[in-house]
This record gives structure tokens, sequence and C-alpha cells, in this order.
């Protein structure tokens, strides 16, 4: 079989079936400074939908906020039938949604294998989860190479590959990014990027955080432009690429 189609049909087999995410009306405090102003929005199910913004825009406490990793306050929060602002973190890989973090967070001292198998705790320890990381490494050759490696001894582009594949192990139905492309070189951002392309080609829905504006435009349908902690702009991606303000403050044309 032809690397491409095995790798897509790997991704296909990762991932669960989506359900609608919506948010409503998100708040999120830091002591006394407010982060995130009311932000709304629906990923709906199989869709990319993305934030971008400058530095400090409130798009990590946006997605924290998804997760449950910061204190939060919303009119409403929910992925399908589940309250999210009554679901504690610890809960949210087991609803099928995978985060991957800002700054990747993989385990330094633990080989590359280890990483992922810790993506899959929520999973009964079967046959499924190995047959689960032969497809990450379809879905990543690299990692496949250097399973037995220690992760802290990967490159950064290698490390986000690996933080991508963690989350892929608990087979998410929504993958949450948060600037996957940072720091990295022009091709191993055209890598993560053909990577959650395919992924969305497979229904997986996405939220993606990205400073990147043409890497998120590349990478989805619909796209939030957040400023000091508001949602100042939404539309498609074709129209957001005509729009004159976010072509010269996003894309620099
Ligand atoms: N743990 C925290 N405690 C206090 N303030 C915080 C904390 N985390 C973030 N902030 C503040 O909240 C605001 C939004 O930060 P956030 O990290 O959400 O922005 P961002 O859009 O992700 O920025 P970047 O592009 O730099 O990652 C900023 O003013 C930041 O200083
Ligand atoms: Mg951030």
């Amino acid at each position: 079989m032809r690397k491409a189609a095995q790798q897509e049909q790997a991704a296909d087999r990762l991932t669960g079936t989506p359900e609608t995410l919506h948010v409503e009306g998100l708040q999120v405090h830091y002591g006394g400074v407010q982060a995130v102003h009311g932000t709304t929005f629906d990923v709906a199910p199989g869709e990319a939908v993305g934030i971008i913004g400058a530095n400090g825009a409130g798009k990590t406490s946006t997605l924290k906020a998804v997760l449950g990793l910061v204190a939060r306050q919303g009119t409403s929060m929910r992925y399908g039938g589940t309250d999210l602002l009554r679901t504690p973190a610890s809960r949210m890989v087991r609803l099928g949604i995978g985060y991957v973090p800002e700054g990747r967070h993989v385990f330094p001292g633990l080989s590359v294998e280890k990483n992922l198998f810790l993506g899959a705790y929520v999973r009964k320890w079967d046959a499924a989860i190995k047959e689960q990381a032969a497809e990450v490494y379809e879905l990543f050759p690299v990692l496949g190479e250097m399973r037995s490696r220690l992760a802290g001894a990967l490159s950064g582009g290698q490390q986000q590959m690996l933080a991508m594949g963690r989350a892929l192990m608990s087979r998410p139905s929504l993958m949450v990014c948060d600037e996957p492309s940072m720091g990295l070189s022009p091709i191993l951002v055209e890598d993560i990027l053909s990577v959650l392309q395919r992924l969305h080609s497979t229904g997986l829905s996405i939220l993606l955080v990205e400073q990147n504006a043409r890497l998120c435009f590349e990478a989805v349908d619909r796209c939030l432009v957040m400023e000091h902690g508001q949602v100042v702009k939404t539309g498609q991606v074709e129209e957001l690429r005509t729009d004159p303000d976010v072509r010269r403050i996003y894309l620099g044309i």
C-alpha cells in the first residue's frame, strides 16, 4: 500500500465519534484580572475551528477553561450531552477530548513508547493499546524509529509529534491543540499541518489555537479572532482571508 494511503487508514482508526462542543459566555479570571470575557462558539461534529490572536489575547486560557484546567464560569458549556462546567479535567479524556498543551509537556525521562502508553491511561490495558501505538507510528514514522529513545532526547518537532501522538492514544473525537507550530522550522510546520489535515479528513473535530494565522487557515474550516480576552471576529476561513484587518494584522499583507 502507498505510504500516504496507509497513513490515512491509520488516522481513520485513531479517532472516535465526535459530538458538538458548545461554549457560551465563557469567562476566566486570574485573581482580579479577567483573561476571557464571555466567549461563545461551537465546534460542530467533524468541524475544525481555529482561534488566532496576539500574545496574551486569552487563547490558551480559553482552551484550559474548556478542559477544566483553570477556574471558569459560563452560561453553558457542553460536549454532546455532557455539562463541561460540572466535569473535572480528569474526566475530559474519557469524554473523548484530547489535549495537546502549549509547550508539549512530554515526560523527558521516559521513552517515546512509554509516553504514548501514558496517553492511553483511561483504557484497559490490552492489545488494542499496542495497535493504537502502531497506528500512531504509521502517522508519525519518526516516533516509531525512536520508540525506545528518551523523550527528552527528541527535537522540538519530534516532541510535538509525540505530544500529538500521546493525545491520540485515548482515541479522542475532539483534539484541542495549543500552538503546535511554536518554535518549529517551516518544514516541520508543514508536517504538523499535514497531520492535522489528515486527522480532520477522517472526521475528527479539531479546536486549534495558533499565532501562525497562515497555518491555522490551512488547517481549519472556521476561525475566531481573539483580542484582549474577547472574540472580535469569527468567520469561515475564506471570509477571513479577504478581511482587511485580518490581512493587515495577522497575515501581514
Ligand atoms: N496563571 C495565570 N495567572 C495570572 N494571569 C495569567 C495566567 N495565565 C495567563 N494569564 C494572563 O491572562 C491573559 C491571557 O493569557 P493566555 O495565556 O490565555 O494568552 P494567549 O492568547 O494564549 O497568549 P500566547 O499567544 O502568548 O500564548 C494574559 O494577560 C496573561 O498574562
Ligand atoms: Mg497561549
